[in-house]
C-alpha cells in the first residue's frame, strides 16, 4: 500500500509511536501477571509462594532462553484459581493496553496450565470473556480470545482440551500453539489443527522464535496457520522470506521478549526493521509484558531507538496490526483512518 504520509520530524516520532492507534496480536494473558498481582492473588487464594517478596520474584526474571522463562511463567500462573482471578488479570491488562492506545487485542490463554491444577475450563474462559466485554465499556478497547495449546504436551491432551472448550466456543475466535518450541514441531499438532479448521476457528502458531525455518514451513503447510507468532528465524531461509512476503503472511514479532530470552540479546541486532524492509507484514507486540520489561509502547520505544526505524515503519507496524487482526473489515477501515489522523496531528507543520 503506498500512502503519502505527512512528514514527521524525528523529534515527534516518540510521541507518535505512543499516540498512534494499534492492535496487539501476541499477548499471553498469563504473561501480563505482574509480580504484585502474583502476591495479591496468592494471599486471596491461600497459595504458598517460593519467593519472599515482590522484589525477590522480580530478581528471578533473568532468563537465558525460552525454557528458563516458561518454568517461572507456569509457576506464577499457579496463583490463578477463580473466575474473579481471570477477570481481574484480563481487565488489568486491557486497562494498561488502552493507555498505550491499543484499540484491539487478540489475547492468548493457556487453559492446560490451569486445568492441570484442577481449575475448570469454564472458570478460565468465563472470567477472561467477561473482562473482554467490560473492557470495551470501561476502557474503549476491543478484545477477543485465542485458545493456545501447549506444544510440550501430547496431541491427545490437545484434543481433550479442545473438547472441553467447545461448549464455550462462542467465547474464543481461534487457536494457537505455544510453550517449548524446540523438539515440538508443528507437525505434532497437524490433526488437532485440521479439526479446528473444520470447526471454523482461526489458526495461528508460534514458530521460528527459537526453532528453525522448517517449523515455520510446517506451521504454514501442515497447520494452515494464518499468522506466524514470532517468525524471526525466517530470515535464515530466503525462499521462506519470499513466500511470507508474497502471501502477506503476518508475523507477530515481540522485540523485548526476543531480547530477554536471548534470541537477540542486543536489541540493536533485532531484525524487525529488516523484516519490514523486506516487505513482510510484521507487527510489534509485547508477548509477556509483566516478565519482559514493557507493554506495547515500551516495545516500540526501545526497538525504534535501537534500530533507527522511522515514521514509515511506525505506520507499517500499526497498519499491519489492523490488517492482520481477525476483526471485521469495517473496524480495520476505521482504525486505519484513526492512524492517518494521528500522523496528521504529529506532522512537521503542526
Ligand atoms: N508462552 C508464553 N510466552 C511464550 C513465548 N514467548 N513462546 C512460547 N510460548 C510462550
Ligand atoms: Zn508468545
Amino acid at each position: 500500500m503506498t500512502h503519502t504520509l505527512p512528514a514527521i520530524a524525528p523529534g515527534r516520532l516518540p510521541a507518535l509511536l505512543a499516540a498512534m492507534p494499534k492492535a496487539e496480536l501476541h499477548i499471553h494473558i498469563e504473561g501480563s501477571l505482574e509480580p504484585e498481582m502474583v502476591f495479591a492473588l496468592a494471599r486471596r487464594n491461600g497459595v504458598a509462594l517460593p519467593w519472599a517478596s515482590v522484589q525477590e520474584l522480580r530478581r528471578a526474571y533473568a532468563f537465558t532462553d525460552l525454557q528458563s522463562f516458561l518454568d517461572l511463567y507456569y509457576q506464577g500462573a499457579a496463583v490463578l484459581r477463580t473466575e474473579e482471578d481471570f477477570y481481574d488479570l484480563a481487565l488489568a491488562y486491557l486497562a494498561r493496553a488502552a493507555m498505550d492506545n491499543v484499540v484491539h487485542a487478540e489475547i492468548f490463554f493457556d487453559p492446560q496450565t490451569h486445568t492441570a491444577r484442577g481449575v475448570a475450563m469454564d472458570t478460565v474462559v468465563r472470567g477472561l470473556a467477561r473482562a473482554c466485554m467490560d473492557a470495551r465499556q470501561r476502557h474503549g478497547i476491543g478484545a477477543t480470545l485465542i485458545l493456545s495449546f501447549l506444544r510440550h504436551l501430547s496431541e491427545r491432551e490437545a484434543f481433550e482440551t479442545l473438547e472441553q472448550a467447545l461448549p464455550l466456543r462462542e467465547h474464543f475466535i481461534g487457536v494457537g500453539l505455544d510453550s517449548s518450541e524446540l523438539g515440538h514441531p508443528p507437525e505434532k499438532f497437524e490433526r488437532v489443527f485440521r479439526r479446528c479448521r473444520e470447526l471454523g476457528l482461526h489458526l495461528v502458531a508460534h514458530a521460528g522464535e527459537e526453532g528453525p525455518p522448517a517449523y515455520i514451513w510446517q506451521a504454514l503447510d501442515l497447520l494452515h496457520a494464518e499468522r506466524i507468532d514470532h517468525g524471526v528465524q525466517a530470515v535464515h531461509d530466503a525462499a521462506l522470506v519470499r513466500r511470507l512476503a508474497s502471501e502477506r503472511i503476518p508475523l507477530t514479532v515481540c522485540p523485548l521478549s526476543n531480547q530477554k530470552l536471548q534470541v537477540f540479546p542486543d536489541l540493536r541486532q533485532h531484525n524487525l526493521k529488516a523484516l519490514l524492509d523486506a516487505g513482510l507484514a510484521a507487527t510489534a507486540n509485547s508477548d509477556d509484558p509483566a516478565y519482559f520489561g514493557g507493554y506495547l509502547n515500551e516495545n516500540l520505544r526501545q526497538v525504534f531507538d535501537a534500530t533507527g526505524m522511522g515514521a514509515r515503519h511506525a505506520w507499517q507496524l500499526a497498519h499491519h496490526s489492523f490488517e492482520a487482526s481477525f476483526a471485521p473489515a469495517a473496524d480495520k477501515a476505521r482504525w486505519n483512518e484513526l492512524l492517518l489522523d494521528a500522523f496528521e496531528r504529529h506532522a512537521a507543520s503542526r
